[in-house]
């Protein structure tokens, strides 16, 4: 008969998991050694058993929890082996992985929402596809409208119970709609976002974007469109004394309305933002429209507000000097390496927003 200390012995001998299974099978299985003398308990009359049995339970026990404990030992000498010796250096850049740049449409979103957030703005967001009341009616154009028109917009199949089918939105200001009607003012928000015209050529695509600036409240007035448009401007730019011209025109969501021009050069061929006695247009503004306060639940006599948008590919080719509207999406790597941003240089006021 094997001692208990040499059935301990061996368990701690067991280099393995293979060996300390042997060792297992050898006393607890079926044949094992432990297992025989509990067995013998059934042939024992009642008083050796009485006397035996404790100590062979107390034998399985300790022999049972000295295996699961060498079990543990083993596993936790595997890991550690593994951990030492498959080591990954996370630190060591991989060897010709080329690095992503950010796209310059995502860079000038990011510089866009800086700026604005300095003036107190936030950044909102809504459908791509929109009802024709979100994206025409609520905003004060008119049923024949030429932006309504076929050519212009892309409309949807009409769906089952709809009463006029739907429209890729044609330009960001549904979103004006949509928070007026969600929010109590004060409301001031831009909308940057993907925006869909029936158009193709050199200087539009079907698809492109826009941002979109709103704010109401009890108190603004012209001033405050131009001074906030003038800061954006020249922070967008980097030019302090950008000049900038406000031009009256004509929005049907906007009384009055004006559009902005700043100032730029074109002497030699070449555009040059800045002083230079010459205008590029680069965005539509004005005061909103009593009507469109009107359709949104905000009383006119109480509060009033002014709006503004732009594309963004167009403020982005001339800030950035990239010559042609269609590169934006031919997904060309080169193209995307020459103009596009390092990922983790994220522009900031305080950092700088220009690269
Ligand atoms: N929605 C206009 C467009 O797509 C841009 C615009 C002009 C938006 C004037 C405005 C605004 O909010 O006040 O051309």
């Amino acid at each position: 008969m094997i001692d208990a200390e040499t059935m301990l012995d061996r368990i701690l001998a067991a280099e393995n998991l293979q060996e300390l299974d042997s060792v297992r099978v050898a006393l607890l299985g079926k044949q094992g050694e432990i297992t025989a003398r509990l067995k013998s308990l059934g042939s024992m009359d009642a008083d050796t058993r009485a006397a035996e049995a404790p100590g062979i339970h107390a034998l399985r026990e300790r022999v049972t929890s000295a295996i699961a404990d060498r079990k543990a030992a083993l596993e936790t000498a595997v890991l550690e082996r593994k951990l030492a010796t498959e080591k990954i250096d996370l630190s060591l850049p991989a060897p010709d992985t080329p690095q992503g740049t950010v796209h310059p449409v995502s860079q000038v979103m990011d510089e866009l929402a800086e700026i604005f957030a300095d003036l107190g703005f936030s950044v909102a967001e809504g459908p791509e596809i929109e009802t024709q009341w979100y994206n025409f009616t609520a905003l004060n154009m008119p049923e024949n409208h030429p932006a309504r028109a076929m050519q212009d917009t892309f409309y949807l199949e009409p769906q089952d119970g709809e009463e006029e089918p739907r429209v890729l939105r044609t330009h960001t200001s549904p979103v004006q709609i949509r928070t007026m009607l969600r929010d109590k003012p004060p409301i001031r928000i831009i909308v940057p976002g993907r925006t869909f015209r029936s158009d193709h050529d050199a200087t539009h695509s079907p698809m492109f974007h826009q941002v979109e600036g709103l704010v109401i409240d009890r108190a603004s007035h012209m001033g405050h469109l131009k001074g906030c448009l003038i800061e954006f401007c020249r922070a967008f730019f980097d030019v302090d004394d950008l000049p900038v011209r406000f031009r009256p025109s004509y929005f049907p969501f906007t009384e009055p309305s004006a559009e902005v021009d700043i100032g730029c050069s074109r002497a030699g061929g070449e555009l040059k933002i800045g002083h230079g006695g010459d205008w590029l247009e680069i965005l539509g503004s004005g005061m909103v429209h009593p009507k469109v306060l009107v359709n949104c639940g905000i009383d006119p006599e109480e509060y009033q507000g002014f709006a503004f948008g732009m594309g963004i590919e167009r403020i982005a080719m001339l800030k950035y000097g990239i010559p042609d509207l269609r590169t934006f999406y031919e997904s060309d790597l080169r193209w995307l390496r020459h103009y596009g941003f390092v990922p983790l240089d994220v522009p900031s006021m305080v950092g700088g927003l220009s690269r």
